[in-house]
C-alpha cells in the first residue's frame, strides 16, 4: 500500500515517524509544501488551493490513502478533498478528546496556528467534548518558524514560550495538546516550562491508528528495542520525500530529513 503524507512543512514527520513504527512494511510519500510554510499565517482559500494541488500530486504518483499530517489544512480542506477525489483522505484535529478523557478538573491548554483556533472545525469538537469548559487555546505560530529554521532549544524558544504562557497560571494546567504537527519537536522545552508532570498530548498515534483501521492494515506491536536497532536503516527507507513537487535528492537535505527523523525519534515517548 502506497500512502501519501503531506504538510506545510517539517511538522508531518512526526506522523511519518509514528507510521514507520506502527506500519513498517508500508511504501510512503511524504510532501512538505517549504515553497508556502507556515499554512497557519495563510487565508483559506490559499490553504484549500495548497492542498489540493499537493492531494492530486501524490494521487498520480501512486498514492491510495492521503493523511493530511496538517491541523492547519485538515481544519480548512479535509471536506472539500474528499469531495474531490475517492481514496480515503485522513485528517488531524487537535487531540482534545483524548485529552479531556484522560484528565479531572485541572485545565488543559491547545496549542495550534491561528488558523486553526479561527477555524469552525476546532470550535465544534470543543462544543462536542469540552462539557466542563476546562480548555483553553493559544496561537503560537512563531513555533512553526523555529521548527523549520530547526532551532528547538534555544533561548530565543525558551523567551517566546515563557513570553505566550504567561498569561495563564502554569499551576492551573494539567494537560498541553500539541495541536500543530510542528510543536512536537520542542516537547522538551514545554516540560521544562510547565514541569515533569505535565501531559503531552499529541495526535500521531491516534492519527496512524485510525488509518491502519481504515486500510485495514496490521499494527506492529511497539517495540521501542527493535526499533532503536533498526532505526538507522529504517529513516527514509521506504519513502520518497518531496518538497514543494521536487523529489528531494541532495545530500544535505537528506541529511536535514534525518536529523529531524532523530529528534523525533527521541522525544516520540516524553
Ligand atoms: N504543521 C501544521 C499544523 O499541524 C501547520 C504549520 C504551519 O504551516 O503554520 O497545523
Amino acid at each position: 500500500m502506497k500512502i501519501g503524507i503531506f504538510d506545510s512543512g517539517i511538522g508531518g514527520l512526526s506522523v511519518l515517524q509514528e507510521a514507520f513504527h506502527q506500519l513498517p512494511g508500508q511504501e510512503f510519500m511524504f510532501y512538505a509544501d517549504t515553497d508556502h510554510v507556515p499554512y497557519g499565517l495563510k487565508t483559506p482559500e490559499q490553504i484549500l488551493g495548497y492542498a489540493t494541488d499537493i492531494t492530486h500530486f501524490l494521487i498520480e504518483r501512486g498514492a491510495q490513502a492521503i493523511v493530511i499530517a496538517c491541523n492547519t489544512a485538515t481544519s480548512v480542506a479535509v471536506k472539500e478533498l474528499r469531495k474531490q477525489v475517492d481514496i480515503p483522505i485522513l485528517g488531524m484535529e487537535p487531540a482534545v478528546k483524548p485529552a479531556v478523557e484522560g484528565t479531572e478538573e485541572k485545565r488543559i491548554m491547545v496549542i495550534a496556528t491561528p488558523v486553526t483556533i479561527r477555524e469552525d472545525k476546532l470550535k465544534d469538537l470543543l462544543h462536542r467534548v469540552d462539557e466542563d469548559h476546562r480548555v483553553d487555546l493559544l496561537a503560537m505560530p512563531r513555533l512553526v518558524e523555529f521548527a523549520e529554521r530547526e532551532e528547538f532549544e534555544s533561548e530565543a524558544v525558551e523567551e517566546y514560550i515563557q513570553s505566550q504562557f504567561s498569561q495563564f497560571d502554569k499551576s492551573r494546567y494539567c494537560a498541553l495538546v500539541l495541536g500543530c504537527t510542528h510543536f512536537n519537536y520542542f516537547k522538551p522545552a514545554y516540560r521544562k516550562y510547565f514541569g515533569e508532570d505535565i501531559l503531552l498530548v499529541d495526535g500521531n498515534k491516534g492519527t496512524v491508528r485510525h488509518l491502519a483501521d481504515v486500510l485495514n492494515l496490521d499494527v506492529a506491536p511497539d517495540n521501542e528495542k527493535q526499533f532503536e536497532k533498526e532505526h538507522n536503516i529504517l529513516c527514509l527507507r521506504n519513502t520518497e520525500y518531496f518538497f514543494s513537487g521536487k523529489e528531494v535528492r541532495e545530500e544535505k537535505d537528506l541529511e536535514h530529513l534525518k536529523r529531524l527523523h532523530f529528534r523525533l525519534e527521541e522525544i516520540r515517548n516524553i
